[in-house]
């Protein structure tokens, strides 16, 4: 760690990260944990964790949300930052290039204020250390000099929340996993709680929908809020130019028929991945980058965004040889079931 870096500057370095369409979604993102839908179990054990460290005046403990994109990682933490009206500091891992980056940061966290990283599993293993230290020692080793006049100054930082996101906790070092003391795992949502978010941001947007409509576009929306949410924004569109501007079913059916998206919820890109392994892959199994290049879909999108849906849907089966796509996934395309289902049992055992 030798560097440019001065830790005697106080002035903060400012890291932001917030993409277009994350900042178009901020008004639909809910506030408080009692705005926020679903992830029962999660969200009792937090309003726990967080009062105990509100009553204690103490710092949150190190909090890691893991789970595919849109479900609600980002939203957890701008709420966990609210509700223990903590300073909240947000920032990727990408972001984060040299270990100044970093340093530069956690020496002007606040006491008791929220660190956010995204995409945490993306961090260059030598800020990941200086990441693990200041979370368990609550100071920075930082190297000043080179050679034999180097020297070591440590920084005592103040105790600080970190909370690291990803979509990819199997990419993230175990050192590092280990220092979180809270591990929330977000999961898809069921079409109640999505029906909920959906009626929700209609009265947010001001937009008509009926009762029947939301019912349809929840079951429609992959069980992800963020989805949802984009798909309810497309729907107002065509309700409003096509019709009274009321999202009925009719326009629901619609909508989501110009938009490619099944009664179940798959998108075109989803079937077309299931379409590949089973016409050229013989249903399988197929390595994932193989994969990537024959659907044109970055590795990391096929991983992170497309296959944990489909597997949870139960059309695709991740193996140790590959990828393969289910019995359910011949009957969703009309495609006649060639394979055995003893060859599906193989997939799993090697
Ligand atoms: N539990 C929830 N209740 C209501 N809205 C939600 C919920 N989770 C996510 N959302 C909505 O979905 C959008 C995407 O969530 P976000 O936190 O950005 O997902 P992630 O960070 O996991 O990719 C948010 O802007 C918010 O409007
Ligand atoms: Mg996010």
């Amino acid at each position: 760690m030798n560097d440019d870096f001065d830790p005697s500057e106080t002035s903060p370095v400012a890291v932001t990260f917030q993409s277009g369409d994350e900042k178009n979604e901020n008004i639909l993102r809910p506030q408080y944990l009692e705005d926020f839908q679903g992830q029962k179990q999660l969200k009792e054990n937090l309003s726990v964790f967080i009062k105990a460290a509100r009553d204690r005046h103490e710092a949150l403990d190190h909090t890691f949300l893991i789970g595919p994109p849109g479900l609600g990682k980002t939203t957890l933490a701008s709420i966990i930052a609210n509700e223990m009206h903590s300073e909240l500091r947000m920032t990727s891992a990408p972001a984060l290039e040299k270990p100044k980056d970093l340093a530069g940061i956690l020496t002007n966290v606040t006491e008791n204020s929220i660190f956010f990283i995204d995409e945490i599993h993306r961090l260059k293993p030598a800020l990941e250390e200086m990441l693990y230290i200041a979370m368990e020692d609550f100071e920075i080793d930082w190297v000043i000099g080179q050679g034999p006049s180097a020297r070591t100054m440590r920084i005592p930082l103040p105790r600080f929340t970190l909370i690291g996101a990803t979509t990819k906790a199997g990419a993230v070092s175990t050192p590092l996993s280990e220092r979180f003391g809270i591990t929330g795992h977000l999961e898809y949502y069921d079409a109640d709680e999505l029906k909920k978010i959906i009626l929700r941001s209609a009265g947010i947007l001001e937009c008509d929908i009926t009762d029947d409509g939301a019912s349809l576009l929840a079951r429609c929306s992959r069980g992800t809020p963020r989805i949802a949410n984009r798909l309810l924004k497309r729907l107002r569109d065509f309700a409003d130019v096509l019709k009274d501007g009321k999202i009925d079913t009719d326009i629901v059916k619609f909508g989501l028929e110009k938009l490619a998206i099944d009664s179940n919820g798959l998108e075109k890109q989803d079937r077309a991945i299931l379409r590949t392994i089973i016409e050229y892959y013989n249903g399988g199994p197929v390595g994932a980058d193989t994969l990537s290049i024959s659907v044109g879909e970055a590795v990391e999108t096929l991983e992170d965004f497309y296959e944990p849906y489909l597997i949870q849907q139960g059309y695709l089966m991740r193996t140790p040889r590959g990828r393969m796509v289910t019995r359910k996934a011949y009957d969703l395309l009309g495609i006649t079931y060639t394979g055995s289902e003893a060859n599906a049992d193989q997939g799993l055992l090697f």
